[in-house]
């Protein structure tokens, strides 16, 4: 059966004071109350070796918000998804809309992205979405599906890794979320063209996150939709007790 998560993007935010101390709140309010679906913070790469000492691997999963899409070498402030993984880190968020919009990755770098993960024992977190034009001129099914098609020449067992987030890109940031019911007819789109390539059993394993917007008070409507396996949370993701109130969500 496919796991319910709850994943943070700080995107490019806190000090490392700030967010050792983030991720130490978080952990301990999970150590007090079990939560009911995985719980992982995503964190700038200078984070990483820091928050994952001090963080319970029995509660809190530790992951990356970006990788190179080469393997190492003359790149100069690149870092790889072999350095993510030697932090401790087992997630990366690949193809974040703000990394497609404003340096401008594209399908195989992503693809490149996403096989260096999977090889180096990362699970992508990888996003989906469409801007507010491709909603209002209809055509957003068709967007989210050739940005999942872009991942189809991975292997069954490769693709099998992968959790998909679903972040219309006029909902991230601006406090408009999607209607539970455009989530669902979404992920629920998504997953009918996973199975239509890899079959039903790897579909219905997948998670599917929601992701734009999504904070205590919309989680719950959105994450009792069949097809909706969780979140990406980003601004809520920031001040510990509105994480936690995501995470109660599946209480
Ligand atoms: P938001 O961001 O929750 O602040 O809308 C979500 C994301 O970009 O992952």
């Amino acid at each position: 059966m496919r796991k319910n998560i709850v994943a943070g993007n700080w995107k490019m935010n806190t000090t490392l004071d700030e967010g050792v101390e983030l991720a130490n709140d978080i952990n301990t309010l999970l150590l007090a109350n079990k939560p009911n679906c995985d719980v992982i913070v995503c964190v700038p790469f200078t984070h990483l070796t820091s928050v994952h000492g001090v963080i319970d691997k029995e509660v809190l999963g530790l992951g990356a918000e970006n990788c190179s899409e080469h393997e190492k070498g003359a790149y100069t402030g690149e870092v790889s998804a072999a350095m993510v993984k030697s932090t401790g880190a087992q997630y990366v968020i690949l193809g974040h809309s703000e990394r497609r919009q404003y340096f401008g990755e594209n399908n195989e770098q992503l693809l490149a992205k996403t096989k260096l993960a999977l090889a180096n024992g990362l699970m992508p977190i990888f996003c989906v979405g469409e801007v507010l034009e491709e909603r209002e001129n209809g055509s957003y099914n068709d967007v989210v599906s050739s940005q999942i098609e872009a991942l189809f020449s991975l292997s069954p067992e490769d693709f099998g890794k992968i959790i998909v987030a679903y972040e219309p890109v006029w909902a991230i940031g601006t406090g408009k979320t999607a209607t539970a019911e455009q989530a669902q007819d979404m992920h629920a789109h998504i997953r009918k063209v996973i199975e239509e390539k890899y079959g039903k059993e790897i579909a219905d394993n997948t998670s599917i996150l929601y992701g734009g917007s999504c904070k205590p008070s919309n989680a719950k409507e959105l994450f009792a939709k069949p097809d909706v396996d969780g979140g990406l949370i980003g601004g809520a993701a920031l001040q510990a007790d509105s994480f936690m109130g995501i995470i109660e969500a599946f209480n």
